[in-house]
Order: structure tokens, then sequence, then C-alpha cells
């Protein structure tokens, strides 16, 4: 939630904070702002709205040192008034965060009783903190004794306008990345946000606090001591955040799985064996629990790791929703192994949880699309999904690249010989057979699109599929989509059905397809209006979309692509804007 971008260097440093922060307005976009410096000034230029409202309202083009951030609104609403940057009571600190202050209403009492508040939020009170501290103390000391009273998560660039060559950074929770070239340095809170003026950069860790002077770097921790600076080539490059010729990021991801696939068997297989790490393997082989912890999406492909290790590998395992683990205590068993899926490698829910559980010296491995992320930071061991980065707010590729990274898994736990690789490669052929017969997708989309209420239904895999396909259409079509268990129904949700309602199955199991078609037959009795989707073997002539059939185990990744492409349409038709949705953002990073 919220991006930060900050320049300082020879190039414009105004250009690099705004094309940072329309890389970045993924993660956060009701409002926009920068601070730059000026003719020996500062300038603050903050607007309700996009990046592209706040680059026309720019009145200069050219500094050489600035900050941006772009906002996800969590204390107050989006608006000028509450846009970073924002500045200290007497103007002397100016600053931008991406995080939350929990404690923030207490310090305004216990410190802050004389001063007045313009903004809502609670970002305000860093700059006011470092300012009253600063009265007595240096301002390196003031920011650090901010940073001792406050509690939350933070990523934070400042500027003081009594030293206009340097701005300093502080960090505890919220991601922020440094980088650097031989032109200048600069901030983001993720990697693409630098590409374009960096080659290296290096994730802060938390409790960092440090700052920028003119070329030069100083980093310290909590109490002064200088760290280490380790920098990484940047390996990402710019085509990749490209959206090509699709209209969308949503569809390019979309049209990507196919090739997700071949790069994922690439990466992890070595004629038929899968290669891992020997000690990962031995770990999860001799647990006696595998627990999956994700949020979202990401959730939903852990029913299929969960499904992949019990059925190959015959160990135990539970799927955990993040925010509800973290503020519970479940039974844990003897020999756990924890298994954190997450896009982002940011998701605050999950962080929190990971912390808790590292704690207790469980070991711990995170499946991620960011391999220089937090999570994949504090695990033990981390494994790459390799699905390319994912722009678009709504998960498509990435979700199918942890299904497939999940089987992937399991397999080499089991030692088990099965024919995965083979069966993979015609997954990511069935996939593009979809693509290929996308006008079927868009033309069930067309139906659907003035729904009120409308339901998927499944059961075991085809219910997990249900499950994301009602995300996706909430998510950017904004319909009010439920998932049920198809043996469900008849338990309560049947009620809600009246004429027209749409109801799609997904039938891509033997075992359940006859049972699933009865109970879709049920709700079709009751004025609904049904639609089918289903696998060749199992499919009837009548039915809406017939996927290419694929190794039953392996079928919700080719039903995937169809109610994504359905979701896809169904926004179009409303004419959303797909790739950043109202409401959400990409990388949530608060809890
Ligand atoms: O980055 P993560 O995978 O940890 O994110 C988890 C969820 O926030 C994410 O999957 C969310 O549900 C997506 N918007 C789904 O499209």
């Amino acid at each position: 939630m919220c991006g930060i971008i900050g320049y300082i260097g020879k190039k414009n440093a105004l250009s690099a904070v705004i094309e940072g922060l329309s890389k970045l307005e993924y993660r956060g976009y009701d409002s926009a702002g920068v601070a730059y410096q000026y003719n020996s000034n500062f300038k603050i230029c903050k607007e309700k709205g996009r990046v592209i409202d706040l680059k026309k309202s720019l009145t200069d083009s050219h500094s050489n040192l600035a900050i941006g951030h772009t906002r996800w609104a969590t204390h107050g609403e989006p608006s000028q008034k509450n846009a970073h940057p924002h500045c200290s009571f007497h103007q002397r600190f100016i600053l931008v965060h991406n995080g939350i202050i929990e404690n923030y209403q207490k310090l305004k009492f216990e410190y802050l009783n004389t001063y007045s508040f313009i903004s809502e939020t609670d970002t305000e009170i860093i700059a006011d903190l470092i300012e009253y501290f600063s009265n007595t103390l240096q301002v390196e000391d003031a920011i650090r004794k901010t940073m001792s009273v406050i509690e939350g998560s933070y990523a934070c660039l400042i500027l003081d306008t009594l030293h206009q060559d340097r701005m300093y950074f502080i960090k505890d929770k919220s991601p922020l990345l440094l980088g650097k070239d031989e032109e200048g340095i600069s901030f983001a809170s993720d990697i693409t946000g630098l590409l374009g003026y960096a080659t290296e950069y290096m994730p802060l860790d938390d409790k960092t606090f440090g700052v920028v002077i003119q070329d030069k770097i100083e980093l310290y921790d909590m109490i002064g001591i200088s760290k280490e600076q380790i920098f990484k080539e940047i390996s990402i490059q710019e085509e990749e955040i490209n959206k090509k010729t699709f209209d969308h990021f949503m569809l390019k991801e979309i049209y990507e799985q196919p090739m997700m696939i071949r790069n994922l068997i690439r990466k992890y297989f070595k004629g038929e064996e899968v290669i891992l790490s020997k000690k990962l393997l031995h770990l999860l082989r001799q647990c006696d629990k595998v627990n999956f912890v994700a949020c979202g999406s990401s959730m939903y492909a852990s029913y299929f790791a969960k499904y992949y290790f019990e059925k190959l590998c015959g160990i135990p395992c539970e799927v955990f929703c993040a925010s509800e683990l973290v503020y519970s205590t479940p039974l844990i068993s003897k020999r756990p192994f924890f298994i954190f899926f997450s896009q982002s490698g940011e998701t605050a829910d999950l962080i929190a949880v990971m912390k808790k559980i590292k704690r207790q010296n469980y070991p711990v491995l995170t499946i991620t699309n960011t391999m220089e992320s937090s999570m994949v930071r504090l695990s033990d061991y981390a494994l790459d999904i390799c699905a390319g980065k994912e722009i678009a707010v709504a998960s498509t590729k990435a979700y199918t690249a942890m299904v497939v990274t999940s089987a992937i898994l399991a397999r080499a736990v089991s030692g088990n010989k099965t024919n995965l690789k083979n069966n993979l490669k015609a997954v990511s052929l069935a996939m593009e057979k979809v693509l290929e017969n996308k006008e079927v997708c868009k033309g069930i989309a067309r139906e659907i699109v003035d729904a009120q209420d409308l339901f998927y239904i499944g059961r075991g895999i085809d219910y997990w599929t249900s499950l994301e396909a009602s995300l996706k259409l909430k998510e950017i079509a904004y319909i009010h989509t439920e998932a049920f268990s198809s043996g469900e129904l008849k338990h309560g949700p049947i009620a809600l059905i009246t004429k027209n309602t749409p109801v799609i199955a997904i039938i891509t199991q033997e075992g359940t397809n006859r049972i699933t078609r009865s109970n879709l037959e049920e709700t079709a009795s009751r004025g609904a209006h049904t639609y089918v989707i289903s696998s060749k073997g199992l499919s009837l002539p009548k039915d809406d979309i017939i996927i290419p059939n694929v190794a039953h185990y392996l079928s919700a990744l080719v039903s995937t692509v169809v109610v994504q492409l359905i979701a896809y349409y169904a926004a179009v038709f409303k004419q959303n804007d797909i790739d950043k949705p109202k409401n959400l953002a990409k990388s949530v990073t608060v809890e």
C-alpha cells in the first residue's frame, strides 16, 4: 500500500520520481505528490487522483533532489490535504511515508499537544515529532528518537529545509530499496521504481536509518552503528513492465501463462528430475505436518499445494489464512513445516505470522514471485515462481505459477516419478487453446455483465477454482459473486437463487461430474441461468465452454484461464479500470 520514490543526483530528479511513481502506482492510486528542491527552496505539489494528474499540475520540470508518493488511503479520505508529502508544523521537515503509525493518537497527546494538524493522516506526526525532538537534539538523533517512539510500520524519505543537500530515510516493516548508478542515488518501494535510475540495488533491513548527502550514502542501525552496504545488480528489464500491444496488463499476464509454465519447467527440471535444495527436501520429508499460510488468491493456490502434498507425499497439511493465524494460536504438531505463498513477498499479514513462527524456530519456506522481498529475507528457504513481474492488481499468472510450483515441489518431496513434466507441457498447450477461443469467454462475460449476483460452483479441485473465479469477478468487474461447493447449495445458499441468477459450474473431475451437474440442475429448476465449463472427456454437447483434457490434478490450471477471461471481459464491458480496480492495491503492506 502506497509507493514511495526518491532521487538525488545528476539526472532529473523530477522525471525520476514521476516515472517511478507511475511504475509504483499499482500500490495505491487515490492521490499522489512530490517535494523537490528548486532555487534553494523545497516545493510541494500534490493532487487527489492519479500520477498523471500530478504531472499535469507540476509547474517546474527540473530538480536534482525529489521525493514522491502514491497513496492508498488508510487514515483520512483520499484528498489533496491528506496526500503526501506532509510538512512538519513549523515547515522544517517534509516527508513521504508508506506504512501505518498505530500509536499516532497517543503520540499527538504525549508530545504534540501544542501543535495543530493539517491532515487526518497518521503520517503528519512523524514530521512533527522529528521537528519537536530536533529542538533539543541533532537531526540524526531526533530522527532516531522518533523511530523509538513510533509503533507500526514505516518506510519514509525525509527532507530538511535547513540542509537541502541531503535526504534522510528510515525503514521498519514496510519495504524500501536503495538504488545507485554512476550518476545518482535513488529509493523505491520496489525494484521496478528504480529502473532507469539505478543499476544496483540494496533492500534495506528493518530498523534502518540513513542519510544520502550528495553522492555519499551513510547507513546505520537504530543505535547509530554503521551498517555494511551490499548492493546487487538489477536484473529485471524495462520491457518486462511494458504492456506491449495488449490493452491491459491483466490480459498480457493471462497470455503469459503458457510461457510461465515452460519457464518453471526449465528452472526446476533437469531431465526428468526436479532439482531443489537437498536440505529443504529432507526437512519436508521428515516433518509431520505442512502448514500453508497465505492471503487472497495465494491462499486459494495453497489449497492445491495441500492436495498435492497429501496425495503425493502422504503428509497431512492445513491451509491458514494469514490474517486469522496472526491472532490465533492453533495446535502445532511436533515437527511442523511452514510454507508461505505470496506473489509480492511484502504482505503485512504474512510477515506478521512469519515473525511469530520464526520466533518459535520452525522452518519456513516462502514461495514467491519477488525474490528480493522482505519475506524471502526472513525465510530459511525461498522458491521462485518465475512468473515475471505481475503489474495488474488482480493476480493471474502468479496464481497459476504458485499452483505449478507447489506441484513441482510436492513431486520432488515425494521422489515419485509421476509424469509431471510432460503433463505440464500439455497444460501449457491447453492454455493456448483456451486463449485461441477467448471469444466464447467474452460471450459469457457479455451475458453476465449486468448480474446483481452470480455463483460459481464445483467440488474439490473445481471448488477451489470457483473461489478464485469468484474473487476475480469481484475484484475487477465489481459483480457480487460467491463460490460454493456444489454440495453445500442445498444447505442454504440455494435460497439466493432467483430468476436468471447466473450459476456457473466448473466440471473437470470425473468423480464429481454427475453430482455437480445434478446440483446445477437444482438451481436451474429454481430459475437460475446456468453455464457449464467442462473438460472435454466429461463434456456434454450443450456445455458452454469445453476445455482440452489434461491430467486431472492439473485441470484447474486450464479452467482458471477461462474464468480469468470471463472476469476480464466483464470488466471491459463495464469500462472499469482493469489494472487498477477501485479500493485495491497490489501489495498489501498494512495489516
Ligand atoms: O502478494 P500476495 O500474494 O501475498 O497477495 C495476497 C493477496 O492480497 C492477493 O492475492 C489478492 O487477493 C489479489 N488481488 C488477488 O487477485
